[in-house]
């Protein structure tokens, strides 16, 4: 990929762009509304700057780190993003053994279109992630299928109590489920590798995509000439759902989506043994702040408890700074979704290692061994 002007996570998009369907670029792509908190996630890391200290000998550097009682090797996962199957043949399973071989965290999307029991088949060690429906006896299904397929880390998306602000995706044709048209076909027409080596080869190995985790039974199809997507019971969803879920889940919980101090310190009452600080990719409410911004106050307010975070990270120097601030791993979700789009696995694969690399090349210019020496005054606010 490095061949095809791939330097950066950043190039992943322009490629995405060409590959993929407009609806499905877009749907990626953008923000809500006027994408505010969409832009204050990158900007947010430019308020921050590294305090280097030289010679220090850096030679034994390592990115490993321990979470969950697991070794990983790299201080930064795979977000769960909706739909993958749909950026590459088998998408959801690219991605996650491309996560596994790297030894990275993989989190599946609870919008994904593959059964989870086939992608934690390839990918053993995965985490999922659920819209817990707000039901009892749904929750306990959902989760008796997850325990069931051998997953051990279980991330509840907490900031979605409605669907995502459709007006930036669907001006370019987007819906959930798809809308069979002339504007869809022609939109297949003109990206015809996608038509064929994606959405055709899909329908032949595996018929229709559905969305296969969204309950315990399977979801809706994502073409449908009238079928609505099923988000009743959602904006009922609260802090006793996740009590419910604690109730019924044996492993790790972690609760993705919270944004303040109050709600971690509710979070870890009820139960949870880590958390996502995440404003959702900026798709959530346009304004809500950037998740850097708010990812110290988090974990100053619940000290002990694994404070992980995502929203705009796009270089090891955007991973150090937020492992500065305390994080204890961080996420990125739209560079390896574009980067499964612009390559398959090997796009995928190559967007890792450049993360690794720029990761472990920041550690030695900035004279520490661990990513976690970078909590130690390395990192700080920049002078107005
Ligand atoms: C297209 C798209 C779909 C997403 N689908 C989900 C999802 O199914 N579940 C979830 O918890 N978060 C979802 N997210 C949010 C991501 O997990 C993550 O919070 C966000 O992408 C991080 O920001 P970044 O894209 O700047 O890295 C989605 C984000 C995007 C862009």
């Amino acid at each position: 990929m490095r061949h095809r002007q791939i330097y950066n996570l950043h190039d992943f998009q322009a490629l995405a762009r060409r590959k993929l369907p407009r609806s499905l670029f877009a749907y990626i792509n953008n923000g809500a509304e006027d994408e505010a908190s969409l832009r204050w996630n990158r900007q947010a890391f430019e308020q921050y700057e590294f305090m280097p200290r030289m010679l220090v000998d850096v030679s034994e550097r390592s990115q490993a780190i321990e979470l969950f009682g697991e070794t990983y090797a790299s201080p930064f996962g795979i977000s769960p993003v909706g739909l993958g199957a749909l950026y590459s043949f088998d998408g959801d399973v690219r991605l996650a053994c491309a996560a596994r071989q790297a030894n990275v965290p993989y989190v599946l999307s609870g919008a994904s279109l593959t059964r989870l029991e086939r992608v934690a088949e390839h990918a053993p060690g995965m985490w999922f992630q659920a819209y817990l429906p707000g039901d009892r006896e749904e929750i306990r299904r959902l989760l008796r299928r997850v325990a069931a397929a051998g997953i051990k880390k279980l991330v509840i998306t907490v900031d979605i109590p409605v669907s995502v602000s459709p007006d930036r995706y669907a001006r370019f044709g987007f819906s959930s489920p798809l809308r069979p048209s002339l504007d869809l076909l022609w939109q297949g027409l003109s990206r015809p590798a996608w038509t064929i080596g994606t959405f055709g080869r899909s329908l032949l190995s595996h018929g229709m995509p559905h969305l296969e985790n969204w309950r315990a039974a399977r979801g809706n199809p994502v073409l449908s000439a009238s079928l609505q997507k099923d988000v009743k019971n959602r904006d009922n969803f609260t802090w006793d759902h996740i009590r419910i879920a604690r109730e019924h889940w044996d492993g790790v919980l972690i609760v993705k989506g919270l944004m303040c101090a109050q709600d971690a310190v509710r979070a870890r009452d009820v139960g949870a043994d880590g958390l996502i600080v995440s404003n959702h990719g900026g798709r959530q409410a346009d304004g809500v702040a950037a998740s850097l911004d708010v990812l110290k106050d988090v974990v100053d307010a619940v000290p002990g408890l694994a404070v992980m975070m995502d929203g705009g990270i796009r270089r090891g120097s955007d991973v150090l700074k937020a492992l500065g601030l305390g994080a204890r791993c961080v996420f990125a979700g739209r560079p390896f979704n574009f980067a499964l789009a612009a390559g398959g696995r090997e796009g995928v694969d190559t967007a890792l290692a450049l993360l690794q690399e720029e990761i472990d090349r920041n550690m030695a210019h900035i004279g520490i061994n661990h990513p976690y020496e970078i909590s130690d005054g390395r990192v700080r606010r920049r002078a107005a």
